[in-house]
């Protein structure tokens, strides 16, 4: 159960945070993705105004870092320190590099938010290390950074993994992760047509097909799957990971879909949606709930084996150490 039995698909982020500001007062919080309007922006400022030591936030284009910090700065009495970092999460080399940077700067986080995301781009589009960008971007960059940083993470501390309602859709690719097109996927590897038709997302075939908002949800599975793999590893040190998804609430993320609606979904504002990913940073009653899913600000029951299965998360596991030339 969380603390707040009362919160829920309405709860402001301003709401969360002053529920939980005993919690938030004095740490520092890293935001992955932080830029206008977004949902990183949500959660930035409404943890900056109860009184964190600090709070950091890595974008790839540091300007937009900045421009949430300007905001900040300019309608806050007494804000925070803020550090912004640029960090390409599709790239092994940014990634490393910024966590070279916090690592010298010996600096100890408390909360992980790794918000970062990029959904639905058109054509199949590769890093720059070779991989499916959403897959690069919102798992693999994630996965990397998390692992690289986590001796700077605290005691007791938080991880949550931003995933979507929809992680249910496209289990992990085995055979092709990096959607190549292999049209004989196993049937366990196959996305559910009719739970995307339903979605909005189209009438989709083909396994093989690349699809940009498949390719998304394939990332969300990797996602909560991160969460699975997190708990095994760091759960012994009292660091729970968590995973959270907002809602659906009109930011940039849907750049690449301009007439993207679905008349069954409904809609919440920015703070609305940053509210859930901040109940699964803040809520105390979610550190001994490691592995958890948190959806309209409560725990929510995950409707899928795939991504809660230990073996598949082990598998993912050992596919992005080979990606990333890593042992973690
Ligand atoms: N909005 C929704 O309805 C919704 C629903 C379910 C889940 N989510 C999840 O919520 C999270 C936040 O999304 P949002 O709605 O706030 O979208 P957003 O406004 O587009 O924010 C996403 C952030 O991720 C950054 N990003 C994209 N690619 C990156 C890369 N390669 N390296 C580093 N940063 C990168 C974006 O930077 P640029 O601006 O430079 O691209 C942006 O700052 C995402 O994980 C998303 O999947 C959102």
């Amino acid at each position: 159960m969380t603390s707040r039995q009362d919160f829920d698909k309405s709860t402001t982020s301003e709401e969360v945070v002053a529920a939980f500001s005993n919690y938030n007062a004095g740490t520092t919080i890293l935001i992955t993705g932080v830029s206008p309007n977004g949902l990183g922006a949500a959660m930035a400022m409404a943890l900056a105004s109860e009184h964190p030591a600090q709070l950091i936030f890595t974008a790839r284009q540091i300007a937009k870092a900045d421009e949430v910090v300007n905001v900040i700065k300019t309608n806050m009495k007494d804000p925070p320190p803020i550090m912004s970092l640029e960090m390409d999460l599709s790239s092994f080399e940014s990634v490393r590099e910024a966590t070279k940077r916090l690592v010298e700067q010996k600096i100890t986080i408390n909360t992980l938010i790794n918000n970062a995301g990029v959904m639905a781009l058109p054509h199949r589009t590769l890093s720059v290390d070779g991989h499916e960008m959403h897959f690069a971007t919102n798992f693999l960059g994630h996965w990397l950074f998390t692992n690289l940083i986590s001796s700077n993470i605290a005691q007791g501390g938080r991880i949550v993994n931003v995933t979507s309602g929809g992680y249910m859709i496209c289990p992990i690719r085995f055979h092709d992760i990096d959607w190549e097109g292999v049209e004989a996927l196993p049937q366990e590897e196959q996305p559910d047509f009719a739970a995307a038709k339903s979605l909005g997302i189209g009438s989709l075939t083909s396994p093989g097909d690349y699809n940009g908002m498949l390719a998304y949800l394939h990332s969300n599975a990797a996602s909560m799957l991160l969460s699975v793999g997190l708990t095994k590893r760091l759960q012994s040190q009292g660091i729970s990971t968590l995973s959270a998804a907002p809602g659906v609430v009109i930011t940039e993320l849907q750049r690449h879909i301009g007439s993207f609606r679905n008349a069954t979904m409904e809609y919440k504002t920015a703070t609305q949606g940053a509210a859930s990913l901040l109940v699964a940073a803040l809520d105390p009653a979610l550190q001994s709930r490691s592995g958890a899913y948190i959806n309209d600000c409560q725990l929510t029951e995950i409707i899928s084996s795939h991504v809660q299965d230990e073996q598949v998360a082990n598998r993912l596991w050992a596919v992005a150490n080979k990606m990333t030339n890593c042992n973690f």
